[in-house]
């Protein structure tokens, strides 16, 4: 099977939830479940769709306009920290558009080739979901190009002087590209988006939606304090949210009925290492990475990734927007530094040159 027909399907069938986060500190057997679970709690459709006003919004737009005069929508990148909902988003535009969704990655599209099959199967109207988009190879990048602006690639048969390159049409489509990093989008590609979506992080208020929505879908108790602890414990995150929400039903089980109470979601959110401001461990570990082993930096990537165990991008993808976004850490031209804010929540005096010395 070719990496196109794995990762290939048609709405309704198995969703396949692409998620990836700080997972670090749960088994195998949890995030199986974990998965099972994100694929209920997807909304489904733009009315669903909790928070995110001003893209749900300018989606509304997209679509509706597109709608109106019967042509397919611009192609859309949605850009964001993981867990915010890109994939969720991907699928709501095929359901509001009546149309198959068809998805791939980034990594899968190693050859041109892959592309030019994936390409040549769509039919009209389809969207093309392309996740983790700012990894595709090069080659298979400049195919998007033509793909993308004339709905035309050309197909080379053949190798050495011999080849010759084929025309081929394909059918208009609406291509749904996200990244964690649009940084790192090439100018050409990114210029060929009609719309870009930036996701943000989640405000408490949308966050405690989200707890009280997925606990409805599960079947869980839960009263309103601790939905509201719960959302503000989860790093601005939906995804993270429905997985502490799961924790403390687990904990709310085995130490009571199963109501989630707010007393209970306290206690559980101690069990799992996430504390008052939502950092978890790996967080937790970057904070005293670059305080306690570089005094509050500045101080690269790459050397905190490598002092917490981690890869650079997990670092750089998954910590870190949160941690800026928190303002416990500031990107400065010399590398990453710990704000006041940061020591304060290690139990630390900031010295006096840490950024937000008086802020806070
Ligand atoms: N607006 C929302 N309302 C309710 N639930 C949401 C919302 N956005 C996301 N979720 C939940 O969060 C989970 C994660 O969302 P999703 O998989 O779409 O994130 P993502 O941005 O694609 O993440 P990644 O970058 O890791 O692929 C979903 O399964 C869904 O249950
Ligand atoms: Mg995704």
């Amino acid at each position: 099977m070719s990496d196109m027909e794995k990762t290939e399907f048609r709405l309704p069938e198995g969703i396949p939830a692409g998620g990836r986060g700080p997972e670090s500190s749960v088994d195998a057997t949890q995030q199986v479940a974990d998965r099972d679970m994100e694929v209920n709690l997807r909304p489904k459709s733009l009315d669903e769709f909790i928070g995110q006003p001003k893209v749900r919004n300018q989606l509304d737009l997209v679509l509706s306009g597109a709608r109106k005069r019967n042509v397919t929508p611009d192609h859309v990148l949605l850009s964001g920290p993981p867990g915010l909902g890109k994939t969720t988003m991907a699928m709501i535009i095929a359901q509001e558009m009546g149309s198959s969704l068809r998805m791939t990655s980034g990594p899968a599209l190693e050859r041109a080739g892959d592309l030019a099959a994936m390409l040549s199967n769509l039919m009209e109207g389809d969207v093309l979901f392309i996740d983790e988009i700012h990894r595709i190879a090069r080659p298979a990048e400049e195919m998007l190009y033509m793909a993308m602006e004339d709905f035309r690639i050309d197909v080379i048969v053949g190798k050495g002087p011999g080849a010759t390159s084929i025309p081929l049409e394909i059918a208009p489509f609406t291509l749904v590209g996200a990244t964690t990093r649009s940084g790192m989008l090439t100018g050409p590609l990114r210029d060929r988006f009609g719309f870009t979506a930036q996701m943000e992080f989640y405000d408490t208020a949308d966050l405690t939606r989200v707890v009280v929505r997925a606990a409805r879908i599960l079947g869980v108790g839960i009263d309103d304090d601790a939905a509201a602890e719960i959302a503000s414990r989860s790093r601005g995150t939906p995804r993270i949210a429905n997985r502490l929400l799961r924790r403390v039903r687990d904990y709310a089980e085995v130490h009571g009925d199963g109501h989630v109470t707010l007393a209970a979601a306290q206690a559980a959110l101690v069990v799992f290492d996430v504390d008052e401001m939502g950092l978890d461990r790996l967080d937790r570990a970057v904070l005293s990475a670059l305080i306690h082993g570089h005094g509050g930096g500045p101080v690269g990537v790459s050397t905190l990734a490598i002092a917490v165990g981690e890869e650079p991008s997990t670092v750089e993808e998954v910590c870190e927007p949160y941690l800026v976004r928190a303002g416990m850490v500031a990107r400065t031209g010399r590398g990453r530094v710990a704000t006041a804010l940061a020591w304060q929540h290690l139990g630390l005096t900031p010295p006096p040159d840490a950024p937000g010395q008086h802020a806070v």
